[in-house]
């Protein structure tokens, strides 16, 4: 906590000032959820003007930290929190795994960087494909798997639980859903987890209804590239690695879907793939585990097959 009591003394940096890390920056300007925030990438001028823009935002928002924008990793050192946005986006008739020969050599090279300047923080790892990316960071850091975090699980969830809630007719902080599994086509939107205020969501939908929420959920990344041509979603991926990191800086123990090193756990090994986790100043401070079904066990086992591939092709 700093002075004014409102916001922790901590440094997050983000990797890459397109489109999700100017997202991530400005929720986190506008969450105040760091002391010191610093926007990095390759090309000259785009990080600082950026930043700048944003500085400006504080006496708006009541952001009483700094923001910079830099090309230089030395920048970011000391980072309590790191998230890698950089790589290439997906265009429509992509998928995510197109992107992994480009984005596998830009990740090891930021995470050279990274690792370098920030030996103690926790990275947040957004860029496509997750699954492949997260491994490659937790490979070439040589991190702890605690500190190697991927998210996905927050986005695929919040789009999951927007659909339940328009679906019900509620507010859709009152829904609590779970997608687990790879951030993908095979990802696991789990109906028998999901309530409104407790009330099981099964109870009050369709079994046609809910498909098609699923459906929904497990291209809603496709769909909003439909929609834009020239990129993908942006917004709610950066707030879901806000999310992320506030959980870790405030030590909140927030349980959020991520990507963890999984050594055992869900019967899978030596892998990343979305579970429940409590994050805390810590990283991942526990994996929480729980019985799932045979036809659950494999819809994930589908998951494991997808990202086994997709490690694969990274040559790691
Ligand atoms: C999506 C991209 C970020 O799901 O994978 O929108």
């Amino acid at each position: 906590m700093n002075e004014q009591g409102n916001q922790s003394a901590n440094k997050l940096s983000i990797i890459g000032a397109g489109a999700v890390g100017t997202s991530a920056a400005q929720w986190a300007v506008s969450r105040a959820i760091a002391q010191e925030i610093v926007l990095l990438d390759v090309v000259s001028g785009i990080p600082q003007g950026k930043a700048l823009d944003l500085s400006q935002a504080a006496p708006l928002c009541g952001f009483c930290g700094t923001i910079i924008g830099t090309n230089d990793y030395a920048d970011t050192a000391g980072s309590d929190v790191v998230i890698i946005t950089a790589g290439l986006a997906r265009k429509p008739g992509m998928t995510r795994d197109d992107l992994l020969e480009k984005n596998v050599q830009i990740i090891k090279s930021v995470t050279k960087q990274v690792a370098a300047n920030s030996p103690n923080a926790c990275i947040i790892v957004v860029t496509n494909p997750i699954d492949a990316m997260v491994y490659t960071v937790f490979k070439v850091s040589g991190f702890p798997k605690t500190r190697i975090i991927g998210m996905a699980g927050v986005l695929d969830s919040a789009r999951y639980r927007t659909l339940i809630a328009k679906a019900v007719g509620v507010s859709p902080s009152d829904v609590s859903a779970l997608v687990m599994g790879i951030h993908g086509d095979n990802m696991l939107p789990l109906v028998r987890l999901a309530s409104v205020g407790g009330v099981p969501v099964k109870e009050l939908l369709s079994p046609d209804q809910l498909e098609e929420i699923i459906r929904r959920t497990r291209e809603g990344g496709a769909e909003i590239v439909q929609y834009l041509k020239t990129g993908s979603a942006f917004s709610t991926p950066g707030l879901a690695a806000i999310e992320m990191a506030e959980a870790i800086l405030k030590d909140k123990k927030r349980v959020l879907p991520c990507a963890a090193y999984l050594e055992g756990e869900y019967g899978v090994n030596g892998l990343f793939m979305g579970v429940p986790v409590v994050l805390g100043k810590k990283g991942i401070e526990r994996i929480l585990e729980f019985e799932l079904t045979s036809k659950e066990k494999q819809a994930l086992d589908q998951s494991v097959e997808a990202v086994k591939r997709q490690v694969k092709a990274t040559g790691l």
